[in-house]
């Protein structure tokens, strides 16, 4: 355990099926009565604004629909969606959609409440003041971008991604809804929520762990583990779906405060490079993450290996953290997913210069084992 943690109680969360249909309760008891609603397209065509918006009635006004968001958010989906907001004197932003419409809509706020430009903010705690209420519907189970303090951007010019992080920035309320997550096609499902897995698992091996994040981790790995492959095979299951959400927004609180690990330095270095999914990129890369760091904390991995179901029972330690392992492949195999990154048309000579790039990525300083470049390379093979 560090000898420094913190850890934020911030959103009111709240779980039912067909939740969104009675977003007017919510909405009388608030004083905000301007809404931008922040979407994509993907979102608006599956129906899921105009049920959001039927839900709201006459509790207040929509002055904006804003779904330009592009599958990487970008500055320019930021500020132009800043300025349709500012214009319609919205007073409260309701994001629906997964990790990209929620970060854009946090981003958002922030212009919208303290005005400048995106750039201004970029980095750790830049923000010193509250910002304008935000509710988040997310319709995918993995990001858990409606619970954490942080925001991921790209920037197309300068082709490169720039993060935000700061308290001020956590949604004020997360509406979880498994009705808003039943169109989600399977191998959506799948990534994503191999990505709300390796949330958990990285947090509960990171240097950052603590008492608290622990107890969201376990369990969250437990839920994912018990729920992704019936949510995946199964999208009408909406028992199932409405647990990934929930394990999904677990996770997210869990690694809002200890932090990530190598998995996602790799996969935030590959998807910078590629165009591929972050959840399809860490299921294929968590295993062998597993693999590099459980000598170092082997006392979390048999922890993460027993919460994915692995009897323990008398068995030597290392059989039981590879036991974990296997149950992490088989999961993400069952759920369809590719379980290489060849497969993915990664070329094998681009990888010594992802491994320099994931050198660099915050994520890497809160794995608990120190990586060099010649590790990653190894990594990144084993997992090609
Ligand atoms: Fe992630």
């Amino acid at each position: 355990m560090p000898d420094f943690f913190e850890f934020q109680v911030r959103p009111r969360v709240q779980y039912r099926q067909g939740l969104v249909d009675e977003l007017s309760l919510e909405l009388a008891q608030r004083a905000e009565r301007r809404i931008c609603i922040v979407a994509d397209a993907g979102v608006q065509r599956a129906g899921l604004v105009d049920r959001v918006v039927q839900g709201i009635r006459s509790s207040a006004e929509v002055v904006a629909i804003f779904c330009d968001v592009p599958a990487n958010s970008s500055v320019w989906a930021v500020e132009r969606g800043a300025a349709l907001a500012q214009q319609a004197k919205a007073d409260l932003i309701l994001a629906i959609g997964g990790g990209s419409p929620i970060d854009t809509a946090k981003c958002i706020r922030m212009l919208l409440s303290h005005g400048g430009r995106l750039r201004d903010y970029e980095g750790y705690n830049t923000l010193t003041q509250p910002l304008v209420p935000m509710i988040a519907i997310p319709t995918t189970a993995g990001t858990g971008s409606e619970v954490t303090p942080f925001a991921v951007i790209r920037d197309e010019d300068a082709q490169l991604k720039m993060t935000f992080a700061s308290p001020f920035l956590t949604p004020d309320l997360a509406i979880l809804d498994p009705e808003m997550t039943s169109g989600l096609p399977a191998h959506l499902a799948a990534a994503t929520g191999m990505d709300a897995l390796t949330h958990a698992i990285e947090a509960f091996a990171s240097r950052e762990a603590n008492p608290i994040s622990d107890a969201l981790a376990l369990q969250a790995i437990d839920i994912i583990s018990n729920n992704l492959r019936a949510a995946t095979h199964t999208p009408a299951d909406l028992q199932a779906r409405g647990q990934m959400l929930i394990g999904s927004a677990i996770a997210g609180m869990a690694f809002a405060s200890a932090m990530l690990g190598v998995v996602h330095a790799v996969a935030h270095a590959v998807g910078g490079t590629f165009p591929l999914h972050h959840g399809l990129l860490n299921s294929i890369l968590l295993p062998h993450g597993m693999r590099f760091n459980c000598s170092t904390v082997p006392n979390r991995y048999s922890r993460i290996a027993r919460a994915m179901g692995v009897n323990a029972g008398g068995r030597a330690e290392e059989d039981v953290i590879e036991d974990g392992v296997q149950a992490v492949c088989a999961l993400a195999a069952d759920c369809g997913l590719i379980l290489r990154l060849r497969e993915l048309e990664v070329p094998q000579d681009a990888l010594p210069a992802l491994a320099e790039v994931a050198l660099t990525d915050a994520a890497i300083f809160t794995n608990p084992r120190d990586a060099s470049a010649e590790d990653l390379v190894a990594l990144l093979r084993t997992a090609w």
